[in-house]
């Protein structure tokens, strides 16, 4: 069945279990949820003629095949078999720790994914005692090159620390500050609130070392007292309790997909991704003591089935 009508609605991936939506999944839907390409590629795989339908080329975006029944090829090459992917977000809650096992028995991530049967796995670390996001899946090329020093992808913790930063010390970790393992690479310091005893900042940074944000605060004198990682690369924690989690929708898989891509292709093209995030807008200053001010949060409403 090949129905070329335009598909307005969000459906759910066509690699969920569960009934076709009527009238059929978008080919590039289909195309980016095998894994194969992000949708933007897929896209291009369509136009350029690299697609076939049951064994003839389809060149419009809008077409809608049957994947249980229609024979999808790129490049003379079967979709069957491909494994859908699986990407969630966790809020990792302190004192778990991020592996999906622990030999001495402490709690993991994986105590939290109730329902998910899948063999997700974690992209990158936190420590036993930090909180906040983290990104699982089963794609491992995608999990390996978000995790590449290369890619720069960026992450932003919101942190509590021991008494306030002064300007000169908020700038010190701007431009790097020296570790046991080297210079760190320039990052991104907001000041978020300041209180009698301690202070708040978002730290941004596209690195990943052990321990590196503790460290960096260690090195400038105001000890972490707590530390939530609210954001990586296109992902925001939103409004997810600690041991609550979502899947990804379609569009934030894409953006990951797509975010990879661009620096993969970045680099073969020799324009290598800057290490040096932006430099943070000029005056920006503390919240006065007395505001509570709520970690901005997107709206991201809990999202099921969205796997891609
Ligand atoms: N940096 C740290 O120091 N700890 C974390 O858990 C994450 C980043």
């Amino acid at each position: 069945m090949i129905d070329k009508t335009r598909e307005n609605t969000p459906h759910p991936s066509p690699l969920a279990s569960g009934p076709t939506p009527e009238g059929g999944v978008r080919l590039q839907k289909i195309i980016a949820g095998s894994g194969l390409a992000s949708r933007r590629k897929a896209e291009m795989l369509i136009a350029s003629g690299r697609v076939t339908v049951n064994g003839k080329i389809v060149t419009e975006l809008g077409t809608k095949v049957d994947p249980g029944r229609d024979h999808v090829k790129v490049d003379g090459k079967h979709l069957e078999g491909a494994q859908p992917f699986v990407y969630l977000v966790l809020n990792k809650p302190k004192n778990v720790m991020s592996t999906l096992d622990d030999p001495g028995g402490r709690p993991t991530v994986k105590d939290f994914l109730h329902g998910v049967s899948v063999r997700v796995f974690p992209v990158g670390r936190l420590d036993f005692d930090s909180e906040g996001l983290m990104l699982m899946t089963n794609n491992g090329d995608l999990a390996q090159a978000l995790l590449h020093p290369r890619y720069h992808v960026p992450k932003t913790y919101l942190i509590k620390v021991k008494q306030v930063l002064t300007d000169a010390q908020i700038l010190q970790l701007q431009q790097g500050v020296q570790l046991e393992d080297g210079m760190t690479s320039p990052a991104i310091v907001k000041k978020v609130k300041k209180a009698a005893q301690n202070s708040w900042l978002e730290v941004t940074i596209r690195e990943g070392r052990k321990h590196q944000v503790r460290r960096m605060l260690e090195a400038v004198g105001h000890p972490v007292i707590k530390l939530t990682r609210i954001r990586m690369g296109p992902l925001a924690l939103g409004d997810l309790g600690p041991g609550e989690f979502r899947f990804l929708t379609d569009r934030e898989a894409n953006a990951l997909r797509e975010l990879v891509e661009q620096r993969i292709e970045m680099e073969q093209t020799g324009q290598s991704p800057s290490a040096r995030p932006q430099r943070p807008k000029r005056g920006a200053g503390w919240a006065k003591p007395d505001v509570v001010r709520k970690v901005r949060r997107a709206s991201v409403k809990k999202t099921r089935g969205a796997r891609s």
